[in-house]
């Protein structure tokens, strides 16, 4: 049902952009393509930009500022175009995921795609969000701070990340140098995904039809150009940002980690990861028979290899001792059972007199003999002054046939059909005319179908349709499924037409742009520019109130003699507030505001023995004003009293971070 609706929006969308860029740029069957597009322009631009970039503590922002204000028209513009190819590329690779996952192109042996697709997402991220780090403006330092408290929820470091971006006193060089190490090292892993991604397609587009990359280029480059990415002011650490523009393409989950904390959103990663996981195997689950090699007709040509869309057929030595060198063998698990290599198999002729035609590569659960006897069935119903038979896809337009003049013959894919077929309707007169009938217009639902079909039967392509063979009695009709008024005016399906006036419906000419076209092609691509321009920083972001500040407590330290905890009775518990029903009594840090509990806890000691350091990171949104903070710490075995206590007045202005660390060195808590 909800694949059903989401097929329906992308069907009108598409619909649309048929009308306004043709097939062959049609940007929503290229999405792949546009990402690989996107990823070199980041590449190129990432590469003009390193060389400026500064990797110290306060040279990266005045490196990026003076690249951004100093060269405005070449740093500036690229540096603009490495954030908006960026957004880009999420963009496209969020459209590509639910159109796959729409067409429920995930399946069998796509299920690989799908898999290295889903891995290329959490990449992606790991590339944006360095990025943004880099530069250390203010969007930087929340960026940094925040990550560094959403990875601290997992166990992995010894001490807090988080810590490095306490105050500037603890802020160090070296994680800049960190930051560009993996900001560079992530791409490259991209790339090698994104590789493997495509290598169970072949053919795969990775390049987009040159005019559509000229116009996704012009619109990256205009963007930049009318709305530069700029810096949001160097990063202070004494002060928490109030109000942030956040690239939305990259940080829509941050405000979660500020509100819920970063397990929430661990936690909601993992189970969307997981649905991911399983989806390919969740029902409905059918898989057809896949292609099977039949040797005793298979010659060895090797067209079935060339043709199939999957990588699912290998060329190997022959096995049979026949004098054919070689033999097709089938890989099971990577075919789709589409029959494209059944339509290019030059065995699978329908002219063949052998008393059970059988060709050399058949689809279990359509054989070729199977085909032809449902052709001649289908043609003998025929009657009419112009017999139509319809030989059609599941995956397109449907095709209802309205008169008895037409009949239907479903095949997998229309490139299932080999060409001698047409040659045989035709010639042996069963029709008056075949229409191939497929899906829209270069988005094959088997990715090569339309193309192997136009090229076979203009000859470029072998097996290709004989030229006695008149064109005019064969009508391509390529019609997604939205597209039925469409399909019903391809195939003319209405009485008293002349055979002879059945033209192929070739594909819209792109060379001849109108200038409506011109003008439909530019608005979509302003509405796409807008869209990236302003989710790359609207809606503006509000981290705390405009009049608090932020109370961060947090410390590394190595406490005396441990004692095993104490069992709370659920007396005790009860009378806790309930974010504090933990079931120990070893609450060895307390943290109170003006009298009021703000935090405590027992902080477990790192390491295997847990005999490493104590750390904690906690903050606090509080409003600005006078206050009174409370810290106390208990690192001994005792169970009553504090080894270490503190209590501060503070003024604490708006936009202000107080530190409230321990300092290992004196034994006593400072207020920074
Ligand atoms: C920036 C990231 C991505 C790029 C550059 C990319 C690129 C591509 C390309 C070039 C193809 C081959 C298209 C063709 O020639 O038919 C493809 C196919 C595919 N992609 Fe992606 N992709 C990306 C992300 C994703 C994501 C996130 C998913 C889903 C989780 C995904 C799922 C698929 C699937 C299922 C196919 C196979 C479609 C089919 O079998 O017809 N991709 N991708
Ligand atoms: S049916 Fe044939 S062409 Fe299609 S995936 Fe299987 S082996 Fe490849
Ligand atoms: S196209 Fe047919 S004959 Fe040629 S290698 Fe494939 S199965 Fe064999």
């Amino acid at each position: 049902m909800l694949k059903r609706s989401m097929r329906a929006v992308f069907e009108l969308a598409d619909t649309g952009l048929q009308v306004a860029f043709g097939s062959r740029c049609n940007p929503f069957a290229q999405l792949g393509a546009i990402g690989w597009l996107c990823f070199w322009v980041v590449c190129a631009t990432g590469l003009y930009l390193y060389v400026f970039f500064d990797t110290g503590v306060t040279a990266a922002y005045a490196s990026v500022e003076s690249l951004t204000h100093g060269q405005r028209w070449l740093g500036g513009i690229l540096r603009s175009l490495h954030r908006y190819a960026s957004d880009g590329m999420m963009l496209v690779a969020g459209v590509h995921l639910l159109r796959e996952l729409a067409y429920d192109r995930l399946r069998g042996a796509r299920a690989f795609a799908w898999i290295t697709g889903a891995l290329l997402l959490p990449l992606l991220y790991v590339c944006g969000i360095t990025g943004y780090w880099m530069v250390w403006d203010r969007l930087g330092q929340y960026v940094a701070q925040t990550t560094t408290t959403w990875l601290d929820v997992l166990p992995l470091f010894a001490e807090p990340v988080a810590r490095n971006f306490l105050d500037a006193g603890h802020l160090s060089g070296r994680f800049f140098t960190l930051m560009a190490y993996i900001h560079i090292a992530a791409p490259l892993i991209l790339l090698l995904f994104m590789w493997v991604h495509i290598q169970r397609h072949s053919a795969a587009r990775v390049n987009p039809a040159r005019g559509l990359a000229i116009g996704v280029g012009a619109m990256l480059l205009g963007l930049s150009v009318a709305w530069p990415a700029l810096s949001q002011g160097p990063a202070d650490l004494s002060t928490v940002p109030a109000v942030l523009s956040l690239d939305w393409f990259y940080m829509a989950v941050y405000p979660i980690i500020d509100r819920d904390g970063g397990a929430v959103v661990w936690i909601g990663a993992a189970v969307v990861g997981a649905i991911f996981f399983a989806l390919p195997w969740l029902p409905p689950l059918r898989r057809p028979a896949p292609a099977q090699v039949d040797l005793a007709n298979c010659n060895g040509c090797g067209r079935c290899f060339a043709d199939c869309p999957f990588g699912a057929i290998e060329m190997g030595r022959r096995t049979d001792g026949t004098a054919y060198e070689q033999q097709a063998i089938v890989d099971p698990d990577r075919c789709v059972s589409c029959g494209l290599c059944v339509g290019a198999c030059p065995t699978a002729t329908p002219f063949r007199r052998a008393s059970t035609l059988v060709a050399g590569i058949e689809l279990p659960e359509l054989t070729v003999a199977t085909l032809r006897e449902r052709v001649v069935t289908a043609a003998s119903s025929l009657q009419g002054p112009q017999r139509t038979l319809v030989i059609g896809c599941n995956h397109g337009a449907a095709v209802q046939p309205a008169s008895p003049s037409t009949a239907v013959v479903a095949v997998p894919c229309v490139g299932m059909l080999p060409p001698s077929f047409l040659d045989f309707i035709v010639t042996r007169g069963f029709a008056d005319r075949v229409a191939l009938a497929g899906c829209r217009a270069g988005e094959c639902h088997f990715r090569l179908g339309d193309r192997w079909t136009e090229e076979r039967i203009a000859g470029s392509r072998d097996p290709a349709l004989r030229a006695r063979v008149p064109r005019n009695r064969i009508v391509l009709s390529w019609r997604g499924s939205g597209e039925r008024a469409a399909r019903r005016a391809d195939l003319a399906i209405r009485s008293g037409e002349e055979v002879s006036a059945s033209v192929p419906a070739r594909r819209p000419p792109i060379a001849r742009l109108g200038a409506g076209r011109v003008a439909l092609q530019a608005t979509a691509f302003a509405l796409v520019a807008l869209l990236i321009g302003a989710f790359s920083v609207w809606p503006r972001y509000r981290q705390i109130a405009s009049d608090a500040g932020v109370v961060k407590l947090s410390f590394s330290h190595s406490a005396g003699r441990r004692e095993p905890c104490a069992k709370l009775s659920p007396g005790e518990l009860a009378k806790l507030p309930i974010n504090m029903r933990v079931r120990t009594d070893c609450r060895s840090v307390e943290l109170r505001l003006d009298g009021r509990l703000l935090y405590a806890g027992n902080e477990r000691p790192a390491g295997l023995q847990h005999d490493g350091p104590s750390s904690l990171f906690r903050q606090f949104a509080v409003p600005a004003g006078p206050h009174l903070l409370d810290v106390r710490m208990r690192d001994s075995g005792r169970t009553d009293g504090y080894d270490a206590e503190a209590t501060r007045a503070v003024q604490l202005s708006a936009g202000q971070s107080l530190v409230v660390d321990f300092d290992n060195a004196t034994g006593s808590f400072a207020f920074r």
